[in-house]
C-alpha cells in the first residue's frame, strides 16, 4: 500500500464521453466524432496554452473545444451546447469508483484528485457522483495557471501531504499524464480502459490496469 493515492479526474474517475452518449440521438450519427473531438481539442488547448503562457480555465477550454467540434461536425446541431456542457458539469463516475475509493481508505491510504479542472467543475463533479466523502482533498492546477504534464502540477501533491514523490501512487487513463507523474517520481499505475498502445516508453507505468478495480492489491 502507498500512504496517499492520488487520481486523475477526467477519463479516469469521471467519463469524459458520458456527456454526448446521454444525448447520443439527439446529437445524431456522428455523436462519438464531436465526442472524441471534443476531448482532445480541450487537451490539446491546455498543453498550448501552458507552453504559450497564455492561461485559460478548463471550463473554458472545455466551451472552446465543444465549439470546435461542433465546426468540424457540421451533421451535429449546434443547439446543443448549452444542455452538452450542463451534461459535463455532471459526468458520470466510472461503476467501480466508489469501491475503490472506500477499499483504500478502509486501509488507512489518504485519497485526492489532482486535476486540469478548475475548483468549481471538479466540486460540481464529485458532488454529482456522491464521492465527497471519500476524498481527503481535490487539488486543482488553477492557482498556478498551467496544465499537465509540468512537473510543478505534480508538485501540488507532495506540497499539500508533505510527501516524498514515490509514497504516491497516481493513477490516470491518460498515457501522457503518466508520463509527467513517471517522470516527477511518483509510483504510476495507467487504467488503459480503451486498451490502447503503449506510448513514451522511458517514462513507464509501474503497473498498468484496465480499470480502477483491484488497486489496493497492486
Ligand atoms: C484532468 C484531465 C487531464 O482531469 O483529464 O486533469
Amino acid at each position: 500500500m502507498h500512504q496517499v493515492y492520488v487520481f486523475d479526474a477526467y477519463g479516469t474517475l469521471f467519463d469524459v464521453h458520458a456527456a454526448v452518449r446521454r444525448y447520443k440521438d439527439d446529437v445524431g450519427p456522428d455523436a462519438d466524432q464531436l465526442s472524441a473531438i471534443w476531448r482532445q481539442k480541450q487537451l490539446e488547448y491546455s498543453w498550448v496554452r501552458s507552453l504559450a503562457g497564455r492561461y485559460r480555465d478548463f471550463w473554458a477550454l472545455t466551451e472552446d473545444a465543444l465549439d470546435t467540434a461542433f465546426r468540424s461536425v457540421p451533421s451535429a446541431p449546434r443547439t446543443m451546447r448549452e444542455t452538452l456542457l450542463d451534461a459535463y458539469r455532471e459526468l458520470d463516475a466510472y461503476p467501480e469508483v466508489i469501491d475503490v475509493l472506500t477499499q483504500l481508505r478502509e486501509a488507512g491510504a489518504k485519497t485526492a484528485i489532482l486535476s486540469n479542472g478548475n475548483q468549481a467543475m471538479l466540486e460540481l463533479a464529485v458532488r454529482g457522483a456522491r464521492i465527497g466523502g471519500l476524498l481527503d482533498d481535490i487539488l486543482s492546477v488553477d492557482p498556478l495557471e498551467v496544465y499537465k504534464p509540468l512537473p510543478a502540477v505534480y508538485e501540488l501533491v507532495t506540497t499539500r501531504f508533505r510527501l516524498f514523490p514515490e509514497a504516491v501512487s497516481f493513477q490516470s487513463s491518460n498515457r501522457w499524464d503518466i508520463a509527467g507523474a513517471t517522470a516527477f517520481g511518483f509510483r504510476t499505475v495507467w487504467i488503459n480502459r480503451g486498451g490502447a498502445p503503449d506510448e513514451y516508453a522511458d517514462m513507464a507505468p509501474a503497473v498498468t490496469l484496465s480499470s480502477l478495480t483491484g488497486l489496493a492489491t497492486v
